[in-house]
């Protein structure tokens, strides 16, 4: 008889226009159909599911996507950057909840911190497709938190809008470089449902310190990825399953002032491979 149900909502969805949406929701329904025969919720289970995906909805607004960070704590977002990698590319992970306001633009060296952070840092490196040319005038847009592990959004009392963030171009030879302090490691929002779900499953909130990069350029798919801080504590136990081990970077400290800056700063270089649209 369930069985039946299942083939039921499934012939309900055969005249579905679109070929892949039609295979989506099949799916869709074919594995949360088995997810309840196997779990047998009782009603008032099913019941606190719909009202927590309802709570996830109220969450959400212009600063904050409690969607996707219940996505990243499922380990969901890390699944579908990583199938839609490819391995000829710099590795892709996780966007995360906040990239929602528009990075300020800025001009090559120039620092995404406007706050004066101690740490300093500079991050050099190249933008390259796989054979190691250059991509001229890459768009390379970079979002972090600061030292003490908040973003911008977080704090719109204590940071001005925009800091930890910059929307740089890449130089003719493919090259950028700015200047910003050394991320801290941050516990994700877990004033919502989704820490709720973290608290009941005694679950950690942490991220290991990194920096964000989307990085575009015409006839290139867009690379969505992060630096990771070589060091930083939770790199093996990110709250959201995103580290990749070719993505850390270590952050040397740089002694001799080569830069023309006053204090001894850590340096970052890392090339990032863009992969051409065209390919596979
Ligand atoms: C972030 O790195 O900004 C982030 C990613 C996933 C969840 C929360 C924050
Ligand atoms: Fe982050």
């Amino acid at each position: 008889m369930s069985a039946g149900l299942t083939d039921e909502v499934l012939a309900s969805f055969a005249s579905t226009p679109d070929e892949r949406l039609r295979t989506i929701l099949e799916r869709v329904v074919v594995h949360l159909h088995e997810l309840v025969r196997e779990v047998e919720p009782t009603v008032a289970e099913w019941e606190a599911a719909i009202g927590f995906l309802t709570d996830v909805g109220a969450q959400c607004d212009d600063t904050r996507q409690e969607f996707i960070l219940l996505s990243d704590v499922l380990g969901v977002s890390s699944l579908v950057e990583t199938l839609n990698g490819s391995p000829e590319g710099t590795e892709s992970t996780v966007l995360g909840p906040f990239h929602m306001t528009a990075s300020p633009a800025r001009v090559l060296g120039d620092s995404i911190d406007d706050v004066g952070g101690g740490r300093r840092a500079l991050v050099t490196g190249r933008v390259l497709d796989p054979s190691g040319r250059a991509v001229p005038g890459a768009e390379i847009d970079v979002w972090q938190c600061t030292e003490d592990g908040s973003y911008d959004v977080q704090q719109p009392d204590l940071q001005p809008a925009g800091n930890g963030r910059g929307l740089f171009h890449a130089d003719d030879d493919g090259r950028f470089r700015f200047r910003t302090v050394v991320p801290g490691h941050y516990p994700i929002p877990t004033d919502g449902p989704v820490g709720a779900l973290l608290g009941a499953t005694r679950r950690h909130p942490y991220r290991p310190a990194h920096v964000h990069l989307l990085v575009s350029a015409p006839g290139f798919e867009t690379l969505t990825t992060h630096l990771f801080v070589k060091g930083s504590p939770y790199l093996e136990q990110d709250a959201v399953f995103a580290v990749k081990s070719d993505l850390i970077v270590d952050f040397v400290e740089v002694d001799a002032d080569a830069e023309g800056l006053d204090r001894p700063y850590r340096h970052a270089d890392v090339d990032v491979v863009l992969v051409r649209t065209d390919v596979g």
